[in-house]
């Protein structure tokens, strides 16, 4: 189709987008279930459920601007793969963890990043109702980011990996 002007590059991230959060809905359960913390496996499953309302903002967002048509983001595709290859993987349950941390906080950056540049362009196009709808998201998206951060830095790495590796 093109991009022909700036309303046709908040459309192609819109689809972009669904198709990111919708893979994530698929993959956050197979997350939550290799994890070995409460903390994060609460983390994870909340974020889920987070997650389901960001496919439905996305579906409100599309069907106001009328965005036509599906994509897949490719992006998602290879960052799910590489959390799914942790989710395989044995080993210590707090060394699991730490990479499953790193693993969901790639995701949050990306989703941080692709939420600012679709704010960003809802705002200059004057459709408010999609900015704001974006804005929430992605509020969402940097406060999971910070727990899982806190979750991290909380004792959990040190009480697991580290204490082993000193024995
Ligand atoms: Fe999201």
């Amino acid at each position: 189709m093109g991009l022909n002007s700036l309303e046709d590059v908040l459309h192609e991230q819109v689809k972009d987008l669904l198709s990111a959060e919708q893979q994530l809905v698929d993959a956050l359960p197979k997350m939550s279930a290799a994890a070995s913390a409460k903390e994060l496996k609460h983390a994870i499953d909340e974020h889920l459920e987070e997650t389901r309302g960001h496919v439905r903002r996305l579906e409100e967002v599309a069907s106001k601007l009328g965005v036509q048509g599906q994509t897949t983001c490719k992006a998602m595709k290879g960052l799910i793969a590489e959390g799914e290859e942790i989710v395989k993987e044995g080993g210590d349950p707090a060394a699991k963890d730490a990479a499953l941390i790193g693993a969901a906080q790639r995701v949050e950056h990306y989703e941080i990043a692709a939420y600012g540049t679709a704010k960003t362009l809802a705002a200059e196009l004057d459709h408010g109702d999609a900015a704001k709808l974006f804005s929430e998201t992605l509020d969402e998206e940097s406060a999971a980011d910070s727990l899982l951060t806190k979750i991290a830095t909380g004792g959990l790495l040190r009480g697991g990996v580290n204490e082993k590796a000193a024995t």
